[in-house]
């Protein structure tokens, strides 16, 4: 029975005949919430978003007011002594207009605990419909099934005055409300749809067409139609301006009950018997044109203004704020403008629209040219363009003068500007030269979008899905348009050269060197350079890139509302990166002073991508990523020095990995120090085999309380007297008395003894159970024989093998001369001689 549309939530609220109250989501097409009203039919349900209301209207009489939000019932009263038809909120004021079957309208204050402020009476029939007058606030208009209009003014109980006209019952009204004519619009069950001026109180149109009743009339609120419902089952579609029926809509969902535009969108909902249906009608995108100088210009429905950014001065710019600019009139416009586009030089502006295109002098806004057309684009030279003049001819233009037209082998659904003319088709997109327009290439391809570089090296082609950037191979064309060599029917093979493919949906965008800026479906404003995306900022709704001003190093965007906000974008960091794509390092280096140093490591981020790292290490401010590039590049001496002006251990451990691979193995031993390392140095020195360096370890290990390594590197020396201490010193007892035992029996009485002290600080008993050698000899068998080895091996068991001694020991060999000696045989002096004393000991030891 009614809808409406939320003004900022993706919300449509729709009422329905068997008493439910739905809310929906049209964005995801999903049901967020139900009110079950009452089991009779809600005629009518209304948003209103200031207090996050649901307010309904029902054949029970009653208005009931909902919290959409909590779903709380917030109040409920009865309004009227017959069904509800409508309400109206008033936009500013805490009052809500009903209208009934009895014949009444009543205002109601929700401030003043809905007190019913005043009644309007008037109407001798079923008041259907009330509308408020988007332009004078206290004015409001009835359509009642008495045949008549009337409008009212609040405050006043009696209508101001009554339009008759209608032969029958009027159903629906609705108000003018762009530009300056005081218009009202009404359906009746006669059919018919009319117009009148409420000044003179005259009708001026009548529209006929539809083939039953009139349920639903609508002056669109952005665009110049009319939209009318009926109970014929279609909605139609007329020119606000010339009443032509632009279009007439079927959807086969029975009988229409209501039409609802939104200001500020261009989404229409339509109710049926069957169900609701959301629209979108003409452009999504505003008709706003930047100039390269910061001149913008755009259309207030036909009225064009313009905006300096230069006149803006040096206020302090916030990143993605609205700028207050001051706009100057240009005059109105002839046609609707749907679009406006400035040409490549800025001095002409093209409005398009109503299948007509006007072209401007940017200044003065003085036509110059005209024509038909469905389309219109620029191209790259500013004397050039192309029209689309139907769905299989296309018009190029040079210096505004027709120069050639053709049909497109497979047709034209669509033109695009720029470098080359591009047409789109049911087979693709085909490439046009602008001058003899022969077929360049065509392409597989979708596109919603084709943006050239102005270099005309590069193109992007946007799609539903994704983008491609591709090169542009002028040389090869030209050889190819030479030799005839590579030509197919699909034009020259190798024009093109696919250089990458993203899983983006562009909206706007544009080239700024080699930088592909772009906003995309998901409200980022991003840039692409060498298959790699960077994000300049989130934006918290939908914009429209207008243009890139160098000078300002600034972004500048718009939005549906003609707000323009901007976003700072350095013009040396998109030169720089440019100059990396095209490997030009003699440019890049001109352009890096002129980046700032805050911005360097991000090149350098950049640089590394590319796979450029020397450069992003010279380049790269940042001492963390400095130190991972000079390890990806083995530079030990700039790691080095990163690593002793950052003190952190981590970076010594990784330094010392990479100096143990590059063999610098005093540089790897400082770095395990400096690292307090001391597990690594120990496999260091051992696995060399150098004996100071082991030395020093057990020092420093055990001075640093690394007492684990500090044992084995004594142990490993045959310091067993060391070993002991450290572990007397740790307090592990036990385990001393058992190396005692096993080594050093000379000390394990000592040991037992403080042993015996320690355990009976906790345990007495046993404690007393530890048996000390002195005192129980008898219990030691052996011992004596173990004082008596170990005296003995003090002198040889302690071997110290360095392995600077392995050269000089070829045990085998020796054990083999020995032993053919020990046999009874004869000793080959001259070899005998050659064996070094330690090893002779060491052999007679081991034996
Ligand atoms: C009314 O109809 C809607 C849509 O068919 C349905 O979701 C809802 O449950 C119905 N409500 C009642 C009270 O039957
Ligand atoms: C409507 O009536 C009000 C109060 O009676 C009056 O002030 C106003 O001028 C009238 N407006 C028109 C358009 O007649
Ligand atoms: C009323 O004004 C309209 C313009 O809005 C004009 O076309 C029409 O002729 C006028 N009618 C009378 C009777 O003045
Ligand atoms: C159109 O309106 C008339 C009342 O004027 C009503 O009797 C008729 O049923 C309506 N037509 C349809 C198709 O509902
Ligand atoms: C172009 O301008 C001339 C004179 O200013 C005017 O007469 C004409 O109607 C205009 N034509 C279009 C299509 O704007
Ligand atoms: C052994 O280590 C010491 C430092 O502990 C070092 O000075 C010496 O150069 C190292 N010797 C060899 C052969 O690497």
């Amino acid at each position: 029975k009614s809808v409406d549309l939320h003004p900022t939530e993706p919300w449509m609220v729709a009422s329905l005949y068997n008493g439910s109250v739905c809310v929906w989501n049209h964005e995801t097409q999903t049901l967020v919430k139900t009110f079950e009203v009452c089991d009779l039919p809600v005629r009518v349900a209304k948003f209103v978003a200031r207090k996050h209301w649901v307010i309904a209207g029902a054949d029970d009489m009653q208005i009931r007011v909902f919290n959409y939000n909590t779903l709380e019932r917030a109040h409920m009263f009865e309004a009227h002594s017959d069904y509800i038809r409508c309400i109206a909120v008033h936009p500013t004021q805490p009052y809500i207009l009903t209208s009934s079957d009895d014949m009444l309208i009543k205002l109601w204050d929700w401030d003043r605990k809905w007190v019913c402020g005043q009644v309007f009476e008037g109407h001798t029939h079923y008041v259907m419909q009330i509308v408020i007058n988007p332009k004078d606030n206290n004015q409001f208009a009835s359509a009642s099934l008495d045949r008549t209009i009337k409008v009212w003014q609040l405050g006043s109980s009696s209508p101001n005055f009554t339009l008759e006209g209608h032969e029958k019952g009027v159903n629906c009204i609705d108000y003018y409300s762009g530009g300056d004519k005081p218009y009202l619009i009404s359906g009746a069950d006669d059919r018919l749809v009319k117009i009148w001026d409420y000044q003179n109180k005259t009708c001026v149109q009548t529209l006929e067409g539809h083939t039953q009743n009139v349920s639903c009339v609508s002056f669109h609120p952005e665009l110049p139609i009319i939209l009318t419902g009926s109970e014929d089952g279609t909605v139609r579609v007329w020119h606000s301006s010339t009443y032509r029926l632009e279009n007439t809509l079927n959807y086969g969902m029975e009988r229409v009950w209501c039409v609802c535009g939104q200001r500020g969108a261009n989404s229409v909902a339509l109710g049926y018997d069957e169900g609701s249906i959301i629209i979108k009608l003409g452009r999504e995108e505003p008709a706003m044109s930047m100039d390269s100088n910061g001149k913008i210009m755009w259309a207030k429905h036909s009225e064009v203004q313009q905006a300096n950014l230069k006149a803006m001065g040096e206020a302090e710019i916030q990143d993605g704020e609205r700028l207050s600019l001051a706009v100057k009139d240009m005059g109105s416009c002839e046609i609707y403008p749907q679009t406006i586009q400035h040409n490549p030089n800025g001095r002409f502006v093209v409005v398009c629209g109503d299948g007509e295109y006007i072209i401007y002098t940017a200044m003065a806004l003085r036509n110059k040219s005209f024509g038909s057309a469905q389309e219109f684009v620029w191209g790259h030279d500013s004397s050039e363009y192309a029209t689309r003049e139907s769905s299989s001819m296309v018009k190029v233009f040079k210096n505004f003068k027709e120069n050639k037209y053709f049909k497109p082998d497979f047709g034209a659904e669509g033109i695009h500007g720029g470098f080359l003319l591009g047409v789109r088709s049911v087979s693709g997109l085909a490439f046009y030269d602008w001058e003899n327009t022969e077929l360049v290439r065509r392409i597989e391809i979708q596109p919603k979008h084709v943006f050239w570089s102005e270099s005309g090296e590069l193109v992007c082609i946007a799609t539903e899905e994704s983008f491609f950037v591709l090169r542009y191979l002028a040389e090869k064309v030209a050889t190819a348009q030479e030799t005839k060599e590579g030509v197919t029917e699909d034009g020259i093979e190798d024009a093109f050269e696919v250089l990458g493919e993203i899983q983006e949906v562009v909206k706007t965008g544009l080239w700024v060197g080699d930088c592909f800026i772009y906003t995309s479906s998901v409200n980022r404003l991003n840039y692409y350079v060498g298959g790699e995306i960077v994000t300049v900022a989130h934006l918290d709704r939908t914009m429209y890139l207008l243009g890139y001003i160098p000078k300002d190093d600034r972004l500048y965007l718009g939005d549906k509302e003609l707000n323009i906000v901007t976003y700072s974008l350095l013009v040396s960091v998109l030169e720089y990166q440019t100059a990396v794509m095209r490997r030009d390092f003699g440019m890049a280096d001109r352009v890096l002073p002129t980046i700032p140093k805050e911005m360097r490591t991000r090149v350098a981020h950049f640089l590394e991508k590319q796979g450029f790292m020397q450069q992003a290490l010279a380049v790269s401010t940042d001492s963390e990523h400095r130190f991972e590039l000079a390890l990806q590049l083995g530079e030990l001496k700039i790691a080095y020095q990163l690593a002793v002006e950052a003190e952190s251990e981590q970076k010594w451990k990784q330094l010392a990995e990479l100096a143990t691979t590059k063999c610098q193995f005093v540089l790897a031993q400082e770095c395990l120090h400096h690292a307090q390392d001391y597990g690594g140095l120990l496999l260091l020195a051992t696995a060399s085999g150098n004996t100071t360096m082991v030395g020093k370890l057990a020092e420093g290990a055990e001075r640093d309380g690394k007492t684990n390594v500090a044992f084995l590197t004594y142990f490993l020396q045959g310091k067993l007297d060391k070993c002991l201490e450290l572990l007397i010193k740790t307090n592990r007892l036990p385990e001393a008395a058992f190396l005692a035992r096993t080594y050093l029996p000379s000390h394990v009485s000592r040991v037992v003894k403080l042993w015996k002290e320690s355990l009976g600080k906790v345990n007495q008993k046993a404690a007393d159970a530890l048996a000390n050698p002195t005192d129980y000899s008898n219990l030691f068998p052996g011992l004596q024989d173990a004082f008596l080895a170990e005296d003995y091996l003090k002198e040889t068991h302690v071997r110290l093998r360095p392995a600077a001694e392995y050269p000089l020991i070829t045990v085998s060999r020796y054990t083999h001369i020995l032993g053919t000696f020990l046999c009874g045989d004869a000793l080959d002096r001259q070899e005998w001689d050659n064996i070094p004393q330690a090893t002779i000991n060491s052999l007679i030891n081991s034996m």
